[in-house]
């Protein structure tokens, strides 16, 4: 078969595991030939490709980002796109693309096989683990690593001068990587976008802390997380060209009040895309290895209109679908669990 590959959306440690294992097994076990799509759709729409082989993807395990580029944007951005991307399937002998994205590709990816019968594989990519019909996604464990080691280092300053630290992670939709880091970090506070806050409580938490002789506090909260109704009050969202609300500001809101509103010395950290970057923890490797492995399958086997999930320890198949139109969030069970561990 000639296999086409492309990463789209936000990159994520991991993405060059999952090309290289599928072009391992694509070229090793099943003599297919692997081309890669530079820049997502881009590539596909301007046909703009690069051969994968074994000897080019040497080297690449470990490294974070992804060999291909990505970018946002769709097919669908265009009148006559999905036409472009037929006749670039017939033009270069693709009989079938794997795409490694996330809710945004995937729900591209879905639209393409279910409305105009595009053959396609989805892979499950993103450090917000928020994927619906996957217990897990690579570049998540990575994420939290990053933020852990924040976390970690944040403690040291705050203790010695006394400080509240307001550490803001990324979580658009969900608060997977804050509840995380947060539990593994050991986190005075957590704020995830399921759970709406009120600022009143978060400052209560940290005074009692303090009137206990704990004079450092770390708060997490996901970029995400919002005012309960009648709390704080914060203006409209800006909304990028994509539909997705521009975050990044909340750590710095939480900080300015926490301040105002207990006199203790507070500082907010933007950890950014320092949590995106670099290389893939060891359990990452794996899950995008097994990923990778399991897309190529899927293409020999037909599977069209699937992307590959862990469920459990097992690497399983689901419909595209599934993942379309929903965020995974964090189970109020296992924040309960993690509240047990807030001051
Ligand atoms: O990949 C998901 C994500 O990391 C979100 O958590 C974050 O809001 C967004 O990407 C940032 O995207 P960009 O790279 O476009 O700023």
């Amino acid at each position: 078969m000639r296999i086409g590959v492309l990463t789209g959306g936000g990159d994520c440690p991991g993405l060059n595991a999952v090309i290289r294992a599928i072009v391992r097994k694509g070229e090793r076990v099943y003599g297919d030939e692997v081309v890669g799509f530079l820049d997502a759709w881009d590539g596909v729409l301007q046909r703009r490709t690069m051969p994968l082989t074994v000897e080019s993807m040497r080297g690449t395990l470990p490294r974070g980002g992804t060999v291909l580029g990505t970018r946002r944007g769709s097919p669908f951005d265009f009148e006559d796109g999905v036409e472009q991307v037929r006749a670039t399937m017939s033009d270069l002998g693709i009989d079938g693309i794997v795409v490694i994205g996330g809710n945004g590709s995937l729900t591209v990816a879905s639209k393409l096989f279910t409305d105009h019968g595009i053959p396609v594989v989805g892979v499950p990519k993103t450090i917000d683990n928020d994927i619906e019909g996957t217990d897990l996604t690579f570049g998540f464990t990575t994420a939290v690593q990053i933020a852990t080691d924040a976390i970690d280092r944040l403690h040291t300053t705050a203790e010695s001068h006394d400080r509240v630290m307001v550490v803001e992670v990324m979580g658009r939709e969900a608060g997977w990587i804050a509840t995380h880091a947060g539990l593994a970090g050991g986190a005075t506070v957590v704020l995830v976008p399921e759970h709406p806050f009120d600022i009143d409580e978060v400052c209560d938490r940290i005074s009692r802390r303090h009137e206990r002789g704990r004079y450092a506090s770390i708060v997490v909260v996901a970029e995400g997380a919002e005012p309960a109704p009648g709390t704080i009050e914060v203006g409209p969202a800006e909304i990028d060209r994509y539909g997705h609300k521009v975050h990044g500001g909340i750590g710095q809101l939480i900080a300015d009040e926490i301040g105002r509103r207990t006199g203790f010395e507070t500082r907010p950290v933007l950890l950014g895309h320092v949590q995106r970057g670099g290389t893939p923890t060891a359990f990452d490797r794996v899950l995008s290895t097994r990923f990778g492995l399991a897309a190529i399958d899927a293409a020999h086997q037909g599977a069209w209109g699937q992307m590959v999930v862990v469920r459990g320890e097992a690497i399983a198949t689901a419909p595209l679908t599934v993942a379309v139109g929903k965020t995974r969030q964090v189970p109020i069970s296992l924040y309960q669990e993690a509240s047990v561990f807030f001051a």
